[in-house]
């Protein structure tokens, strides 16, 4: 953990910490640039969402995405925030959204380098109830010369340059993962930065919560009950594990870097590649667990390893600490082979 007395005078910001690496790095300053903008929308959705109910923003917008979810104000504003802050940011050429159909191509007077897939307001079926919510993104650099498409943005999880996510809980935390690590920032509300208060995060080698939605278990795989049997009645004397699913996948996993565990929302006979979204779900988050020292799979395969082929393709995901996902896959690969 790092000091901050109530009175500190040289603050590790996020932008402070970025910069410095920037600089290591010999960098342009494009990716502290894109990233200051990122904040700058996550700060005031944070806010959005502290005074959702003053500021009349719950309730739904009328409309349905492209994934089927029904669209709530929030969303929309959140959306409206990432988009415009990061086309003014100048560092990036292509934009995936969880929101938007289609990949969003950044005007040519303002274009950068980088890709960025992100979910604006993850959780959103939590809104209405004050449950915690979350921003997710990715962030690649564009690889081809050509003009700037929704191709770039189909790019392994092993090319990402920056993950990370905001978690607008209790309190409003911004855990950022590069090539260096994870970190995590809290939100001062009363200077509007982030400070560092966790430096080069890992993820416990075991842990004793799981966390999936138990509801669909007729359709799951038979692989994912007996792991979850084996959870409720361990047949080695040690104790149960406990179960917590809140229900966004940003809280869900923020508990599981932070206490251990694992978190599934495996495939189903109704849903083959489970719900959650490869570009903006699923392969930030990987990228973080396996920057922590976890372990993100699909069961078949590593998600970092997969090449998406549509922007708002689905994945199953089994991911956290790496003992308990190992003896997930172990558990997966006897049936595979039967
Ligand atoms: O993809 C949106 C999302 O809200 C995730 O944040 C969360 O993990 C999941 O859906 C919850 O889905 P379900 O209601 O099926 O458990």
């Amino acid at each position: 953990m790092v000091d901050r007395g109530p009175f500190e005078t040289d603050i590790s910001t996020v932008t402070r910490f970025v910069t410095e690496k920037g600089r290591k790095a010999r960098g342009t300053g494009e990716l502290t640039q894109l990233l200051n903008s990122l904040c700058t929308a996550i700060k005031a959705i944070s806010s959005a969402v502290r005074q959702a109910g003053i500021a009349e923003l719950y309730g739904i917008a009328g409309s349905t995405n492209v994934t089927g979810d029904q669209v709530k104000k929030l969303d929309i504003l959140s959306n409206d925030l990432v988009v415009n802050m990061l086309k003014s940011s100048y560092a990036t050429c292509v934009l995936v959204s969880e929101e938007d159909t289609n990949a969003i191509i950044i005007e040519p007077e303002k274009r950068g380098k980088y890709v960025v897939c992100f979910d604006p307001l993850d959780g959103s079926s939590n809104i209405d109830c004050l449950v915690s919510i979350g921003t997710i993104f990715g962030i690649y650099r564009k690889t081809s010369t050509d003009e700037p498409s929704e191709k770039d943005a189909l790019q392994p999880g092993r090319k990402l340059v920056a993950a990370g996510y905001a978690l607008y809980g209790s309190a409003t935390m911004l855990v950022l993962a590069m090539d260096c690590g994870v970190n995590s920032f809290m939100l001062d509300p009363s200077i509007g930065e982030f400070i560092m208060v966790d430096r080069n995060v890992k993820i416990k080698k075991k842990g004793n919560i799981y966390s999936l939605n138990e509801g669909y278990a007729k359709d799951f795989d038979p692989a994912i009950n007996e792991y979850v049997q084996r959870k409720k009645f361990p047949s080695d004397g040690s104790a149960p594990y406990g179960a917590r699913y809140v229900g966004s996948m940003v809280a869900d996993i923020h508990r599981t870097l932070v206490y251990g565990g694992i978190f599934i929302y495996p495939a189903n006979k109704k849903n083959p590649s489970g719900k959650l979204r490869l570009l903006y779900e699923c392969i930030p988050i990987a990228y973080i667990m396996e920057k922590a020292g976890g372990i993100a799979t699909t069961g078949k395969e590593n998600i970092l390893d997969i090449i998406p082929t549509e922007i708002h393709q689905k994945a199953p995901v089994i991911m956290g600490s790496p003992e308990d996902v190992q003896e997930f896959l172990d558990i997966y690969k006897k049936y595979k082979a039967k």
